[in-house]
């Protein structure tokens, strides 16, 4: 069910697409379905659903839109057609995007056979969610869900809440959903009122619990949203601290992706990792560096404030290299092993050989930079002639002076030298320097004018 505003975040953007750990809520939802190998995932959209179904993806998905939204049982009255009778049905909440797929499983197990099977939780604090009622005698089966909007005080009182996610049998459940009616406070076709029928046609209803609260704790407001967001990330810096990665402080670090680390690894605080980042052996990675879709080898020294996005391409850099402080490396900066890529320095598809520096205020775009070379403080390749981008070969052991421009195309011989403030527009020879600037003179008549009286 993705198809709800979400009133309480208080937001344009529908509900299901903000993010929690770098993924959009419904993705986390639709992620677990794919593990469970459902034979098909309806996901019922209505608010924003241009904007929910284009930025989504799962095999075997398809889209119900739900128009207007009259409430979570009129959400899946929308899908009942796409169900097949024979089978199980698993209902999952857009906004509780935890749940993992054991939990799901053994509430899928639990359905077998005929039951209605609520995923169910004791919350400390239950506010805002629809309270499980259970009958004294018989052993304390369920009899009904209500919703805290339409609870007495009594009611409110009761800590087991239901999460939001069932399996029922479809046949049951289709029929359950055609006699659902909207006589609530929301004046709203509620899902949990399958339940109470359920319970009168005599049909079991039975509970099972998720393994952990997180998995399907929901997300109604911004702070719920940055509630759940601590607890995941939380989660993470633990595996990764088990695993032997040393956090400076576990509550300052962001995965919002797949984070791989070697042996000692140490992650200094106020760092976001996205995308798929890989840190070998060794890593050190300073404060406050920002990392995206990147192949960190081993031993490689991060020093504060490195920005790097690798984009859809990744960026890779070579064991034993030095960055920053204040880096930027972009999409297909690959180096080799050994390099150092210092402070205002940025590098964008271009490779550098091993043992190759930038140390200073530098732009590298779109070129080849051979072993060893060493290219100056404040200069740039301009790889843009404002239509077309276009190479730089660098060879090995050049050595670029300072506040140059290479205007490319253009290749610089291995081991030459080029002479600083030069702009270099045709290729420079091998081993020999190379100087592309107005020769120094010094006019010996000159006087300084003065100012007149
Ligand atoms: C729902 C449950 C409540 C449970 C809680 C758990 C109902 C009536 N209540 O309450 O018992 O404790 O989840 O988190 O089911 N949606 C639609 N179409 C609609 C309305 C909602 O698709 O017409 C979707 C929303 O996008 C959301 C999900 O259903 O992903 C839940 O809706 P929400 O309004 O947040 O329900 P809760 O009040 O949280
Ligand atoms: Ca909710």
């Amino acid at each position: 069910m993705a198809a709800g505003k979400g009133t309480r975040m208080k937001s344009a953007v529908p509900k299901v697409l903000h993010r929690l750990a770098g993924q959009s809520l419904l993705q986390h939802v639709l992620n677990t379905a794919t593990q469970l190998g459902a034979d098909r995932i309806v996901a019922v959209t209505g608010y924003g659903a241009d904007a929910v179904e284009a930025s989504v993806r799962a095999p075997n998905l398809v889209f119900v839109r739900q128009v207007p939204q009259l409430g979570t049982g009129h959400a899946v009255q929308q899908a009942a057609p796409l169900l097949h009778d024979e089978g199980t049905t698993l209902i999952l909440n857009g906004d509780v995007p935890m749940i993992e797929a054991a939990s799901a499983r053994a509430l899928l197990a639990a359905a077998d056979g005929g039951r209605l099977a609520l995923l169910t939780v004791e919350l400390a604090d239950a506010t805002g969610y629809g309270r499980v009622l259970r009958g004294d005698a018989g052993g304390g089966g369920v009899h009904a869900i209500v919703e805290e909007k339409d609870a007495t005080l009594s009611q409110r009182a009761i800590g087991e809440v239901y999460t939001g996610i069932m399996a029922a049998p479809t046949l049951h459940l289709k029929r359950w959903l055609a006699a659902l009616r909207n006589d609530n406070a929301q004046r709203e076709y509620y899902l949990t009122d399958i339940v109470a029928m359920a319970v009168a046609e005599r049909v079991p209803v039975v509970t099972a619990n998720p393994r952990n609260e997180a998995e399907v704790l929901g997300v109604n407001s911004p702070l719920q949203l940055a509630e759940l967001e601590r607890r995941v990330q939380r989660t993470r810096a633990e595996a990764l601290m088990e695993a032997g990665v040393r956090l400076a402080d576990p509550a300052r670090l962001e995965v919002r992706g797949d984070l791989v680390c070697g042996s000692d690894v140490e992650i200094d605080v106020n760092c976001i990792f996205e995308g798929k980042v890989s840190l070998a052996d060794g890593v050190r990675i300073g404060a406050n560096c920002v990392i995206r879709n990147a192949t960190i080898g081993e031993r490689v020294v991060m020093l504060p404030f490195t920005h790097i996005d690798g984009g859809p391409v990744g960026a890779t850099i070579g064991a034993g290299s030095e960055l920053g402080p204040f880096s930027r490396l972009r999409p297909g900066a690959v180096l080799g092993e050994g390099v150092h890529i210092g402070n205002f320095v940025e590098v964008k598809n271009s490779t550098l050989g091993k043992g190759a520096k930038a140390n200073h205020l530098a732009y590298l775009g779109d070129a080849n930079v051979g072993e060893r070379v060493n290219f100056g403080a404040g200069s740039i390749v301009a790889n843009y002639d404002g239509a077309n981008k276009h190479r730089t070969v660098i060879g090995a052991n050049a050595h670029i002076g300072s506040n140059c421009v290479l205007v490319a195309p253009v290749t610089i011989g291995e081991g030459a030298t080029i002479g600083g403030g030069s702009t270099i527009a045709s290729d420079a020879p091998a081993g020999q320097l190379t100087v592309a600037r107005a020769r120094q003179v010094t006019l010996p008549k000159w006087k300084r004018p003065v100012k007149k009286t």
